[in-house]
């Protein structure tokens, strides 16, 4: 077992292990990739407040999310297609969540499907949905998630359209791979990947295939992909669909203080993930963190604030925690995990992120997250930009 000390340990791995295709479909942003690059280096220009001779035994990391009780204020981002950079990693991975005690969220993109994954896991876990035209297809992946036991519905705003990422188009990705030289080629170096994926049944959209109408196989999907994805979104629908889930409802994707103000009056849902979805849509928009201390002003307390988008170590999150956020959610690092080593991977990014998260927080002089605020941090001035017409 290799030994892990940080997240880009997790990614070495990750990259030599997948196959090609999907490594880079993890590791893309958008067009130049600005945004991805600056969600996490805007990180880095924050320091952090040593304090000493500040007693820190009994340190707690515990706190709760939408009311749930969580082993730290970090949740796995929904992330699709998860299922090809390790077999069953879906599963896989809300399972190192559960044990971890940390909430996992499954994408409607992922590879094992929503009772697939129920059935292989004890306590519920959040469904997230992309909001799609055919109406009939949403409202029975609803109930598909209700009967599932999940206990949060997270839906996406900011991808209607597709940002696009040139590896992608450039790697033709689709799941699973088609079998070109280029492809089978890269297969011949990722045995160890290509004998699990051979033992499991679990290789295509296991939320749409065989439940979309119309949809038997990977090339229809693409087609139905492209056409589905609902370009007509607006709050009436994001309204409708909070309504019809009837529990509890966290909106992600929002990055403009005048958008989240928006999603408390007209949907009032129980908490907003502020994000650029990983800098894979709109490639110019500003990062999650510097968005963020302009979005908890506008929220004002009405509904929680959670970030997500370049976090990579603990210390980012003590960063976003001390920013004003409630809580974190991780997309690419729990990735790497498990395109590393599958489950005890997913346990090792966890692993990483806590422990890091745990003793900078000790050095800053705090006992409990709940205690971080602005004041364990070195700002710099005007971080959150100083632009004209920004909004306020
Ligand atoms: C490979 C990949 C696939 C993703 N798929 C989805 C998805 O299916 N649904 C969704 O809401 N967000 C998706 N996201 C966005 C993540 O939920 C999250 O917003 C993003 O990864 C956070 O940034 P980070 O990777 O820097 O932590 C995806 C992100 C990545 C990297």
């Amino acid at each position: 077992m290799p030994v892990i000390t940080e997240i880009e340990d997790l990614k070495r791995l990750h990259r030599r292990r997948a196959p090609r295709m999907f490594y880079d479909y993890a590791e893309s942003g958008s067009w130049t990739e600005q945004t991805f690059r600056e969600n996490s280096s805007d990180f880095d220009l924050i320091r952090l407040r040593q304090r000493v001779a500040v007693d820190m035994e009994g340190r707690s990391t515990a706190a709760r999310m939408v009311g749930r009780e969580v082993a730290m204020p970090v949740a796995l981002s929904p992330v699709g297609l998860t299922g090809m950079q390790h077999a069953d990693g879906e599963i896989l991975a809300a399972q190192a969540a559960e044990a971890f005690g940390v909430p996992f969220c499954l994408s409607t993109m992922s590879i094992c499907s929503i009772e697939d994954v129920a059935e292989h896991t004890r306590k519920p876990f959040w469904f997230q949905l992309y909001t799609m035209r055919d109406e009939e297809f949403t409202s029975a992946l609803l109930s598909r998630a209700r009967a599932a036991g999940c206990d949060a519905l997270v839906i996406t705003l900011d991808l209607q359209i597709l940002g696009q990422r040139h590896r992608d188009l450039k790697n033709g990705l689709t799941a699973p791979p088609k079998m070109t030289v280029p492809t089978m080629l890269d297969l011949s170096r990722r045995w160890a990947w290509g004998m699990r994926m051979l033992r499991t049944r679990r290789r295509f959209f296991g939320n749409i295939v065989g439940h979309a109408k119309g949809v038997t196989d990977a090339s229809s999907l693409s087609v139905w992909t492209a056409e589905q994805f609902d370009q007509r979104l607006d709050w009436a629908k994001v309204r409708r669909l909070a309504e019809e889930w009837g529990g509890t409802v966290i909106l992600k994707g929002i990055l403009d203080p005048e958008d989240a103000r928006r999603a408390v009056d007209e949907v009032g849902p129980d908490a907003i993930i502020v994000s650029n979805h990983g800098g894979r849509q709109l490639d110019g928009a500003i990062s999650s963190i510097r968005a963020l201390p302009g979005i908890v002003r506008a929220v004002d307390g009405r509904c929680e604030v959670h970030l997500d988008s370049g976090i990579r170590s603990g210390q980012d999150v003590l960063k976003a925690l001390a920013m004003g956020a409630d809580a974190c959610w991780s997309g690419r690092a729990w990735v790497y995990g498990l395109g590393a080593m599958g489950k005890p991977g997913v346990t090792a990014a966890l692993e990483v992120i806590l422990k890091e998260l745990d003793v900078s927080m000790a050095l800053c002089g705090r006992k409990d997250v709940a205690d971080l605020d602005r004041s364990v941090l070195l700002v710099p001035k005007g971080f959150e930009g100083e632009w004209e017409d920004g909004a306020a």
